[in-house]
C-alpha cells in the first residue's frame, strides 16, 4: 500500500450539482473528486474515488479494500441510515473508516440522525459540503502518519 485512500460514494451522489442544490450545493461529484486529487497529491496520498447506486457493490468494495487501501472514506448516502450489511462489512475490515456527509444530517429529518456507518467509523465529518472530503483526506494523512 502506498498511502492509498479509497473514497466510496453511495446512491444518488452521482447527481450532485443538480440534486437538491439548496441541501447539497452546486458542486458535482467530479468537482469534488478533482479537489481531492489535487489535495491528495499535495499530501502524498493516492486517492481513488468511486460511486455506486448499489448496496451490494459498496459491501464488495469495502471487503476488497482490506490490504489494498490504508483508509476508507465513505459517504454511504441513504444506505448510511439503513444498511446493516454495510455496517457488518465496515466492522469486518481492519481498514480505518472515515464517514463523510455533505449535509449536517443531525439538522435534518429524524430518520437521517441515525448512522450505521458511524458505529464503525474512527471519525465523522458532516455539514461542510464538498470540503468535508478534503477534511477527511487531512484526517487520513494524520492516521497514516501516526500508524
Ligand atoms: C448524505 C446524507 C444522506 O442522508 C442522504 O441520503 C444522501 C447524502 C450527505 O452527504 O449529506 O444521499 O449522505
Amino acid at each position: 500500500m502506498a498511502n492509498k485512500v479509497l473514497v466510496i460514494n453511495g446512491p444518488n451522489l452521482n447527481l450532485l450539482g443538480t440534486r437538491e442544490p439548496d441541501v447539497y450545493g452546486a458542486e458535482t461529484l467530479a468537482d469534488i473528486e478533482a479537489k481531492c486529487q489535487t489535495l491528495g497529491g499535495e499530501l502524498g496520498l493516492e486517492v481513488e474515488f468511486r460511486q455506486t447506486n448499489t448496496e451490494g457493490e459498496m459491501v464488495d468494495w469495502v471487503q476488497q479494500a482490506q490490504g489494498v487501501a490504508d483508509i476508507l472514506v465513505i459517504n454511504a448516502g441513504a444506505y448510511t441510515h439503513t444498511s446493516v450489511a454495510l455496517l457488518d462489512a465496515l466492522k469486518a475490515t481492519k481498514t480505518p473508516v472515515i464517514e463523510v456527509h455533505l449535509s449536517n444530517i443531525h439538522q435534518r429529518e429524524e430518520f437521517r440522525h441515525h448512522s450505521y456507518v458511524s458505529k464503525a467509523a474512527v471519525g465523522i465529518i458532516v455539514g461542510f459540503g464538498g470540503f468535508g472530503y478534503e477534511m477527511a483526506l487531512q484526517a487520513a494523512k494524520r492516521i497514516i502518519d501516526n500508524a
